[in-house]
Parts: C-alpha cells; sequence; structure tokens
C-alpha cells in the first residue's frame, strides 16, 4: 500500500492507549482552557486521524506564511493550506505553556484536545489578506471559505498538540467516520492495493457514480473509497446525513459487493478549490488511497475557480515527487441523449452541446429546492426518494 505523506508509517497526535485519553482528560481538567473555532477543532480531528500525517500540531505565523506562498513549511514539509488555531482573544491563555482546547460544536464545550503552546503571535492585516489570497485566490468576504478564514480572529496558537477525541463525528456517523490508519486497516483486510478515493460534499447524482466506475475501470483498481465530508458545509448544501443515506442506497443497488468503501472524515469544507484539491490529495495518500478523482470545478464555489483549476495547480505548482498519490483527472461528465447514459465529454468526440444533459449537484438542489422531480438522467431513483423526502420536510419546516 502506498506509503503516507512525510513518514513511513502514520503517526497520528492521537493515543491508541484509551487509559492514556482518560489520564489526559483528568490532567485536562486542571489546564487553562480555551474554545476554539470550528476550523480548529476540525483540524485536530484531521490530525488526531491521521489525515493529515506528518502533522502533529499547529502551525505558527512563520510556517503558516510560507506554506500560503509556496506550499512548504518552512521547514521545507511539501503542504498546501495552513493548519491553524487561530482565536479572537488570546488572553485567557497568556503566559501559559499547557493549555486544553474546548470543542465549540459540541455541548457542554468538552476538551478536543490539548496542547502545548509554542508561541501566542498575532497576523498583520496585511498577512491576512495575503494568506487569504493565495489559499482561497480571491479575498471576496462573498466567498464563504474567505469569511470563514477572516471571522475567527488574528491570534495564532502554534504547538503540538494530543487530540483525545473525534468530536461528534464519531458519535453522529458510527458506521461512516473512520481515520486514515481504520481506512488502511480495512484496505488491507478486503486485499485491496489500488484503490481510486473519491472526494464528495454532495449525494451522488448520476455524474457522480459513472465518474467512479470510469475511473476504477481506467486504473484497473480494487476498489472504490468514497470519502465524504462530514463537517460544516455552507447554507443550501444538503446534510451528511441525508447524504450518507443516499450514498449508502446508491451503492447497495448499483455497485458489486465488496468494491466501494463508504467512509467520511470530520473537515469543515474549505470551497478553495485548486488548493483544497492538493490537500484532498494529500489526506487520501494518508488514508492509503493510490488515486484521487479530482473532477469539474472539484471543491469551488461560485465561479471563483475555472472548471478545471484543480486539476492544473498538480501540473503547475506541486513540485515533481512531493506526492506518491495520482490524480485522475476526469473531464466533465454527462447524460448523452445520443447514447442514452452518462459519458465523459472527451470520450464522445462527436457529441454537440445539445447532445447533452448537463449534470451538476447545484442543478439537483435547485431542482429539489423546488420541489421537482430528479430525471433519472440526474439521479438513481431510490436516491432521487430520499432526497426528495429531505427537501419535503425541509420545506414543511419552513411553512
Ligand atoms: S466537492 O466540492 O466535494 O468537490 P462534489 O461533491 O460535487 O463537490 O464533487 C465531487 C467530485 O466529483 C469532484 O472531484 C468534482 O470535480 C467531480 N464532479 C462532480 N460533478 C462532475 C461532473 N459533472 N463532471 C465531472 N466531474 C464532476
Amino acid at each position: 500500500m502506498i506509503k503516507p505523506h512525510g513518514s513511513d508509517k502514520l503517526n497520528p497526535p492521537y493515543p491508541m492507549d484509551a487509559a492514556v485519553r482518560a489520564r489526559l482528560a483528568e490532567e485536562a481538567k486542571r489546564l487553562p482552557a480555551i474554545v476554539i473555532s470550528s476550523a480548529a477543532a476540525a483540524n485536530a480531528v484531521m490530525m488526531g486521524s491521521g489525515y493529515f500525517n506528518p502533522l502533529t500540531g499547529f502551525m505558527g505565523k512563520r510556517d503558516a506564511l510560507a506554506v500560503s506562498e509556496g506550499m512548504r513549511t518552512a521547514g521545507g514539509l511539501f503542504w498546501p493550506v495552513p493548519i491553524l488555531n487561530v482565536v479572537a482573544d488570546a488572553t485567557p491563555i497568556k503566559g501559559q505553556r499547557r493549555i486544553a482546547l474546548k470543542d465549540p460544536n459540541v455541548d457542554g464545550n468538552p476538551v478536543i484536545a490539548i496542547q502545548d503552546v509554542e508561541a501566542i503571535e498575532e497576523f498583520s492585516a496585511d498577512e491576512m489578506k495575503l494568506m487569504t489570497q493565495k489559499i482561497f485566490r480571491t479575498e471576496d468576504p462573498k466567498h464563504p471559505g474567505v469569511a470563514a478564514f477572516n471571522s475567527v480572529g488574528r491570534f495564532v496558537i502554534s504547538g503540538p498538540i494530543q487530540v483525545l477525541n473525534f468530536s461528534y463525528f464519531d458519535k453522529e456517523f458510527p458506521e461512516t467516520f473512520r481515520t486514515a490508519w481504520q481506512i488502511r486497516d480495512e484496505m488491507t483486510k478486503l486485499g485491496w492495493n489500488k484503490v481510486v478515493a473519491f472526494q464528495t460534499r454532495n449525494p451522488m447524482h448520476r455524474a457522480h457514480e459513472e465518474l467512479c466506475r470510469m475511473a476504477k475501470d481506467a486504473v484497473n483498481a480494487d476498489g472504490i473509497l468514497i470519502h465524504m465530508l462530514l463537517g460544516k458545509l455552507k447554507a443550501g448544501d444538503i446534510p451528511a446525513d441525508v447524504r450518507d443515506a443516499s450514498i449508502r442506497k446508491m451503492v447497495e443497488l448499483y455497485f458489486p459487493k465488496n468494491t466501494v468503501l463508504i467512509t467520511g472524515y470530520g473537515f469543515d469544507m474549505l470551497y478553495a478549490g485548486p488548493r483544497e484539491a492538493v490537500l484532498h490529495a494529500v489526506f487520501r495518500q494518508n488514508a492509503g488511497c493510490s488515486h484521487l478523482i479530482v473532477g469539474r470545478d472539484h471543491a469551488g464555489v461560485g465561479s471563483y475557480y475555472g472548471p478545471f483549476d484543480a486539476q492544473t495547480i498538480f501540473h503547475a505548482e506541486v513540485p515533481k515527487g512531493a506526492l506518491e498519490i495520482q490524480i485522475f483527472e476526469a473531464d466533465h461528465t454527462a447524460w448523452s441523449k445520443k447514447l442514452n447514459k452518462v459519458v465523459m465529454m472527451r470520450d464522445a468526440p462527436d457529441h454537440k452541446p445539445e447532445d447533452y444533459v448537463m449534470l451538476s449537484g447545484t442543478k439537483v438542489r435547485e431542482m429539489l429546492g423546488k420541489g421537482e422531480a430528479l430525471p433519472v438522467e440526474f439521479a438513481r431513483p431510490e436516491v432521487a426518494r430520499i432526497l426528495s423526502a429531505y427537501y419535503q420536510a425541509e420545506d414543511a419546516k419552513g411553512k
């Protein structure tokens, strides 16, 4: 199986021994504590799960700026976006060496991790602007990722962490949330070596489904890892539990047994397009996948990115050898009226624009929002039923 990023073995900052975690939780009760941002809590979950290997702590200013600028830490590690614990007010922990980080996303704000504080620094307004521009390629406050990144404050607390739990993710999604090492273990059990990962934040419509099939066949993979985001999304995106149910139904009915693993990870969507695609590649490598599918407008939002910018970055900006995982670059996938099936447009050179029904998650959400039934070109009927039921329930709540 492919090696993790940056080390031979995963080395997550999550004590595997429950007794050690319990001891740390006891210690945390006596430590000065601070409630962290949702983004920082998600970063802790990702480090604790092994997905952010070899990182074992939050970056400081120097690393954050170097990573934003050139996708490398000051020490030279290839890394696409800063991994930060930023707060608006650091006075409660001023001068402290060891602190408890409290989870903003769970009732009562339990401690999610302990951090050894290396430094507390402040980003200037110019530094925030520079990082925003480099990570998101825009400073538009209407961009949901830009808004989130700039809403948490400017004081950055750096230093190693010990993660005590996986926030709400393993409790709310027991069947789906998996750590990187759990995925590696499952793949080993299944005898998989070559594995195609599929990133998603949407219920899988027909284009998604066929994309997975095409990629698996093209690289002759042993299996497909459907790996969905379980954290925070922008308003209007379909919540993780509904998406999870619809994906499970689709796999159960339309994929051969033991060819797909349905899993998820605990992270908030950045909507950072190209840079997020590179982060996606890093953590799928950590989960043992040999390939990642990157299609049209991967991790994008609105029209901030060109449809294939998230593929271009791997050629233009990711140095050769920086990552071992390979990218399966998918072309626009659409329903062919001529062939009566989903095709990748580059595979149908004789087609004219009017020969296609264009498929997209946005369009599916729009139709469902208007109470329209999804045609078979868009979604499997069993999947469409789950999504319609969700939208009808939402509609009823709103009335
Ligand atoms: S994402 O924000 O998680 O990337 P989404 O769940 O919509 O959004 O997409 C999952 C993956 O499918 C991404 O790699 C995306 O580029 C790809 N994708 C979605 N729809 C299409 C399509 N019609 N054609 C090609 N690729 C697509």
